[in-house]
């Protein structure tokens, strides 16, 4: 079955974000194109979409869906922003839109490592190049690591005896599926409730295997460097640490962060912690 991605809060985001003829617009995770495809019907024949990513698979798939001679596709960080638009002789855009996280297809993939449910080795490497994986995160690093690591990114209350049950298991011998992991942490909890209780845990070690807070303050940072005067930042994320970054970020100009509309939610189950911010450049 073909697992397809829907792009979420796409009607808000292209809204807010406002493309005209013209313009150039930056997706700094262009993902399999769903928000790129709509920005392009908008901006006409003169203007110019670079799309971002560093997973060199969601390029692939966008260069297909997309193949349009006014998109670039670049991979890397979007906290490189600068540097991959300055190649292109690209110092100002009329627009940045970030849709963070990962999309179904690299979550459904369960060859990378994303989802607690599967007997495949832990990865959750955005970037298939890096060495970081989530293997080395959780067989590597020091009980007190992995504790912080739980607490801080995953707000897991258990996340000192998760770290400690995690430390115990490799002693004996390397954790290596994402259903040993799983299993651990389920074990701790001792019970199942309507969430399963690796989600944290999980979110965690995908936020610190991909630096994922870090890159975002980042890559807000190189936004408003290179957005002209009356250029938009639209930001649609997934959880209260991005949305909190994204917030602080954006305090001064921020507009009231919009949330799916319950058409979307009906649809796009995956879309619905999305929230969206936008501001527009004075
Ligand atoms: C939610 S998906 C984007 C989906 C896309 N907007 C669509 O609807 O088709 C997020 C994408 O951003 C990429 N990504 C996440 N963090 C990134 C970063 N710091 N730099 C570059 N790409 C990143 C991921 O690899 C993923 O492909």
């Amino acid at each position: 079955m073909e697992i397809i991605h829907l792009p979420a809060l796409v009607k808000e985001a292209i809204k807010v974000l406002n493309p005209i003829p013209g313009g150039t617009y930056v997706d700094a995770t262009i993902g399999p194109g769903g928000h790129s495809e709509e920005i392009l019907t908008l901006i006409g024949t003169g203007g110019k979409l670079i799309g971002i990513d560093r997973d060199n698979e969601a390029l692939r798939t966008a260069q297909e869906r997309l193949s349009d001679k006014r998109v670039i596709l670049r991979k890397g960080s979007f906290s490189d922003m600068e540097k991959l638009l300055k190649k292109d002789g690209i110092t100002e855009v009329d627009g940045i839109l970030f849709d963070l996280g990962i999309s179904m297809i690299q979550m459904k993939n369960i060859e990378r490592g994303f989802s607690f449910i599967s007997d495949k080795r832990m990865d959750m490497r955005m970037d298939r190049e890096q060495a970081l994986s989530a293997r080395d995160v959780v067989n590597k690093y020091s009980a007190n690591e992995l504790e912080r690591i739980l607490r801080e990114f995953g707000e897991e209350r258990l996340s000192r005896k998760i770290s400690e049950a995690i430390v115990r298991k490799r002693r004996i011998k390397p954790i290596d599926t994402c259903s040993e992991l799983s299993e651990i942490v389920e074990r701790v909890y001792g019970r199942r409730g309507r969430v399963h209780p690796a989600t944290k845990t999980f979110q965690a070690l995908r936020i610190e295997v991909n630096k994922e807070l870090d890159e975002l303050q980042k890559g807000l940072d190189a936004s408003v460097k290179i957005l002209k005067r009356g250029g938009r930042l639209c930001v649609i994320s997934y959880h209260s640490l991005e949305d909190r970054i994204v917030k602080h970020f954006i305090a001064r100009s921020s507009k009231e962060p919009l949330t799916p509309g319950s058409e979307e939610i009906r649809s796009n189950p995956s879309s619905r912690s999305a929230k969206l911010r936008a501001a527009e450049r004075i």
